[in-house]
């Protein structure tokens, strides 16, 4: 199902008034995610803009190159903001004994590509750490599958459409659903 959800922004604003009240007034393409997030609210637009802005935004890969993934896609590159790449590199899978947290604001980015050579890109997976409250039951994570575009093919809070997500991140709630890679593929200095 393709789901165009992006929040109005005026709606984002005044998130913690009752200005919520009147985003339904504002000419009726103001929408929020679907989420129950009792006030706490992503700004997707602003996240889609950072994932678009990946190669030029200071993000880097924490592969050593392009990897095979169960995500459906025949390679994939995983981009991290530099300060988000020790605790990535501290995430130990399939055992997630380590405990990680990441910040509020941190986006993690995973770049498809549909053919072996890793050319062809093919949109994106992305994990957005929202502000606490906005998903407490999974790391209040916001989820999204976003075409090559950025257009939005699914995403939310880990429920509804989003759901199948955490269904195979859960095995790393230890290390914020945040699965990590293997050493031998970090891309560390
Ligand atoms: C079939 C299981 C599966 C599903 C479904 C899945 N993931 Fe993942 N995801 C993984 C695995 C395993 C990794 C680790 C890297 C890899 O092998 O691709 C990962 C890695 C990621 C990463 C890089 C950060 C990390 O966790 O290491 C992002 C971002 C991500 N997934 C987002 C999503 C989003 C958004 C969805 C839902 C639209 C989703 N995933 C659905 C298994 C899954």
């Amino acid at each position: 199902m393709v789901r165009l959800a992006k929040l109005h922004l005026s709606c984002v604003v005044g998130i913690f008034s009752v200005a919520l009240a009147a985003c339904g007034d504002s000419g009726g393409n103001g929408t929020d995610s679907g989420s129950d997030s009792g006030g706490a609210e992503i700004d997707e637009d602003a996240v889609i803009d950072e994932v678009l802005g990946l190669e030029q935004g200071g993000f880097v890969t924490v592969n050593r190159s392009p990897l095979e993934s169960v995500h459906a896609a025949e390679r994939v590159d995983i981009w991290a903001p530099p300060s988000a790449t020790d605790l990535y590199f501290q995430i130990d899978p399939p055992n997630y004994s380590q405990p990680v947290t990441f910040p509020v604001g941190t986006t993690l980015i995973k770049r498809h590509f549909s053919d072996a050579g890793a050319t062809a890109g093919d949109g994106f997976t992305v994990m957005h750490k929202g502000p606490a409250g906005y998903a407490p039951e999974t790391g209040d994570w916001w989820w999204a599958r976003l075409a090559e575009d950025g257009s939005i093919i699914v995403s939310g809070d880990g429920t509804g459409d989003t759901e199948l997500c955490i269904n195979c991140h859960n095995p790393a709630s230890a290390a914020d659903y945040v699965m990590g890679i293997d050493a031998a593929d970090h891309n560390a200095p």
